[in-house]
């Protein structure tokens, strides 16, 4: 199936970008319907426009709750023909409104391997609390915080220089090959649940163990 997605981003868009470059490139059965930002000043807009599809700006100051915002949002989906929802950097809670107009069709990207370290700005605590490893997570919203079924993840190394940011660069690289990835088992219709399990539907399983530091015996 052909995906129509409909972006949602607060920020740079890098995310989005890897999203329309997948697409661009044959490699992800989607196209990038419309761009939504509660921020008129993400480059994400940009990236969207530059791309050929609608960029529109959904301003929260406008609505009286949370719900009401998101109502403005679904109407804006709707009107552009998406399918599927894709919070890019969305930093925004979305409510059951938008969830309920698109029942599991709503998913996100998350900078770090969930459950732990949800919410924002969590690469700083991730290097306060020592794992060795982080990554990325692409999973189905649900109502809670980053708490849906999980689709996909990638584990980075955590070094013992890094900072917030070199983390933080080393993570995105890896955001944006899971995330049209997951988008394109979607879009195969190749994901089934099955309580909180997200199965691959013929599976492709990962192999290996990693060790950091290395194990050297
Ligand atoms: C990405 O790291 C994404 O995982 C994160 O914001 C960044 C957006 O970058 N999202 C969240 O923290 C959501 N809670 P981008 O605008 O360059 O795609």
């Amino acid at each position: 199936m052909n995906l129509s997605l409909g972006v949602l981003a607060s920020g740079s868009g890098s995310n989005l970008q890897s999203i329309l470059d997948a697409c661009a490139g044959g490699s992800l059965d989607a196209r990038v319907a419309v761009v939504i930002s509660d921020n008129p000043d993400a480059y994400a807009l940009q990236r969207g426009r530059a791309a050929g599809a609608a960029a529109v700006v959904v301003d929260p100051r406008t609505s009286a709750s949370r719900a009401e915002h998101d109502g403005k949002v679904v109407a804006v989906l709707r009107e552009h023909g998406a399918d599927t929802v894709v919070l890019a950097g969305y930093m925004k809670l979305v409510t059951p409104v938008l969830l309920d107009a698109f029942p599991q069709r709503v998913i996100n990207i998350h900078p770090a391997l969930l459950p732990s370290f949800p919410g924002v700005h969590i690469h700083g605590e991730v290097l306060e609390h020592g794992v060795k490893f982080s990554g990325c997570t692409v999973h189905f919203v649900d109502a809670g915080m980053d708490t849906g079924p999980i689709i996909i993840q990638a584990v980075v190394p955590v070094r013992d220089d890094d900072t917030p940011d070199t983390l933080a660069a080393r993570v995105l690289r890896e955001e944006h090959r899971i995330f049209p990835q997951a988008l394109q088992y979607l879009a195969e219709g190749r994901l089934r649940l099955a309580g909180r399990r997200v199965l691959l539907d013929p599976p492709c399983p990962s192999s290996g163990t990693l060790h950091n530091p290395t194990v050297c015996s």
